[in-house]
């Protein structure tokens, strides 16, 4: 396996937080547990050059039953809510306009698409430039890479054994860049700037907020 020196990649996040995201030695259990820490709403991408979002499209055809209980869920559809005419009492309840399209409002992106201000994540498309759009398309809602992590990296790692039949620890995933899933991967979204917030449960919602599991065949811990 190759060596992966210890990389570090902050993402500035003017006036709101810091993402800080740790990559540690691919050897053994050492600090490879990224971290992502506060978030909200604009998130320019200031530098680095560390794992970036492909969409979830590319890891559906080998995570077919994952992609279609995620498929079924709201957050596949979490842009779908920003129209009007969706989700209307919500809407209401909470102060904001049933009437009023947010799929352009930036202070709703972070949370409601995939890695949206952050490289290869979500960007509103120019309507006139399709490739644009279909892009959006494939970032739109709460997709995989929401609480995998960004996948241009570990994806290669995951065709490997794929492709090899070996087995793998964990650890090796989170060393390429895939997110330990944790309370703090859900409440960069799930806190008190979603203007809906009634409240996070991470142990009550961890089931229902994702996908039906499947058994890993490969993995060795
Ligand atoms: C990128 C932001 C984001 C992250 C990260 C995130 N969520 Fe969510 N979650 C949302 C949004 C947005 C909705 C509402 C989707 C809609 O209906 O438009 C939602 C809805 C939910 C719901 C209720 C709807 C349903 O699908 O049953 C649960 C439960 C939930 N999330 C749990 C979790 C858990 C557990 C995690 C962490 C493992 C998590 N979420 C991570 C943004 C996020
Ligand atoms: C900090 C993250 C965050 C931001 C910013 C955010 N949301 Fe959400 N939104 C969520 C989460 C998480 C949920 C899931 C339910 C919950 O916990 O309230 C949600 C749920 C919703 C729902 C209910 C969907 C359903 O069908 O149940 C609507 C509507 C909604 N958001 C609209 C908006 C609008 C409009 C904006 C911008 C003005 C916005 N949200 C900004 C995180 C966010
Ligand atoms: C709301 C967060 C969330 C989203 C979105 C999400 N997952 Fe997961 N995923 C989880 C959690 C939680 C686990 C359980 C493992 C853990 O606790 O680390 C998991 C486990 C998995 C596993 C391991 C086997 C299994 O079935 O448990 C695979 C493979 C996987 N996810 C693929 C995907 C794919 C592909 C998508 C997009 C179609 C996706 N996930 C979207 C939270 C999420
Ligand atoms: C070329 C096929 C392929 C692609 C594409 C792919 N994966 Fe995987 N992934 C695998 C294999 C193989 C495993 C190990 C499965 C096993 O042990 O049965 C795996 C394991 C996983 C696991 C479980 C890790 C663990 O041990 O807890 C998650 C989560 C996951 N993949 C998410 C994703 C996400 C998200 C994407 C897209 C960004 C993706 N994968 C793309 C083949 C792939």
């Amino acid at each position: 396996m190759k060596a992966r020196m210890g990389v570090v990649l902050a993402i500035g996040c003017v006036g709101i937080g810091t993402i800080l995201w740790q990559v540690g030695s691919a050897s053994g259990d050492s600090g490879v547990v990224p971290s992502a820490v506060a978030i909200a709403t604009s998130m320019p991408v200031l530098g680095g050059d560390g794992p970036t979002y492909v969409g979830s499209s590319k890891c559906k055809m080998c995570h077919i039953k994952q992609n279609k209980s995620w498929k079924k869920g709201k957050k596949a559809k979490a842009l779908e809510s920003l129209k009007p005419g969706h989700a209307d009492d919500i809407k209401t309840k909470h102060g904001l306009d049933p009437g009023k399209d947010y799929t352009t409002d930036e202070s709703c992106l972070a949370c409601h698409t995939t890695g949206y201000g952050q490289a290869g994540g979500f960007a509103i498309p120019d309507p006139s430039d399709k490739k644009a759009v279909k892009r959006a398309k494939k970032l739109a809602g709460v997709g995989c890479e929401s609480c995998h992590g960004p996948g241009s990296e570990y994806i290669k790692l995951h065709k490997e054994i794929l492709k090899s039949k070996r087995k793998y620890k964990v650890e090796e995933m989170y060393a390429a860049g895939m997110f330990k899933i944790e309370e703090s991967t859900c409440v960069t979204c799930h806190n008190d700037k979603n203007p809906t917030f009634e409240g996070f449960d991470f142990a009550a919602m961890k089931e229902q907020g994702a996908h039906d599991h499947f058994e890993l065949k490969q993995r060795e811990n």
